[in-house]
């Protein structure tokens, strides 16, 4: 299939990218191609594979980025999530949302 960035892909289809070598995850909502990243990552590998195939928000949040832009997410974006499984933090964790999501990056739609 032809992914596009503006392809749409489901959680359960990122649930099978979840290794070194085939390595997706969510990020606001959007889909990313980090395979190629993994091991420039100056994290690390280990932060990223640890939530391979899955939702990386709140830990990409947490982990600083502040001085990262969306434009060095860019390159890796494969896809969007359907909005039916937009990660929604006001629903989800209501009381903490302001504290969590403090300075809202804008690649969060
Ligand atoms: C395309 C996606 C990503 C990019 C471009 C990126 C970029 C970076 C950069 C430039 C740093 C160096 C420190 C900084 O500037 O804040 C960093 C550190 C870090 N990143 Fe990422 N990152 C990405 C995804 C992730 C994800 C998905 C996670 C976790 C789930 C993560 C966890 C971390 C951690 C734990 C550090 C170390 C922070 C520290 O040293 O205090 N990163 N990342």
């Amino acid at each position: 299939m032809m992914q596009t960035k503006d392809a749409e892909i489901s959680l359960n289809e990122v649930s099978t990218h979840d290794s070194i070598d085939n390595c997706w995850v969510v990020l606001f909502n959007n889909v990313y191609d980090l395979t190629a990243f993994v091991n420039e990552h100056p994290g690390g590998a280990e932060v990223l594979l640890e939530h391979a195939g899955r939702d990386a928000t709140l830990a990409f949040q947490q982990a600083g980025h502040q001085t990262v832009s969306e434009s060095r997410l860019e390159p890796y974006k494969i896809g969007q999530l359907p909005t039916h499984e937009w990660f929604d933090v006001e629903r989800v964790f209501p009381t903490k949302s302001s504290s969590v999501f403090t300075s809202t990056p804008s690649v969060l739609p």
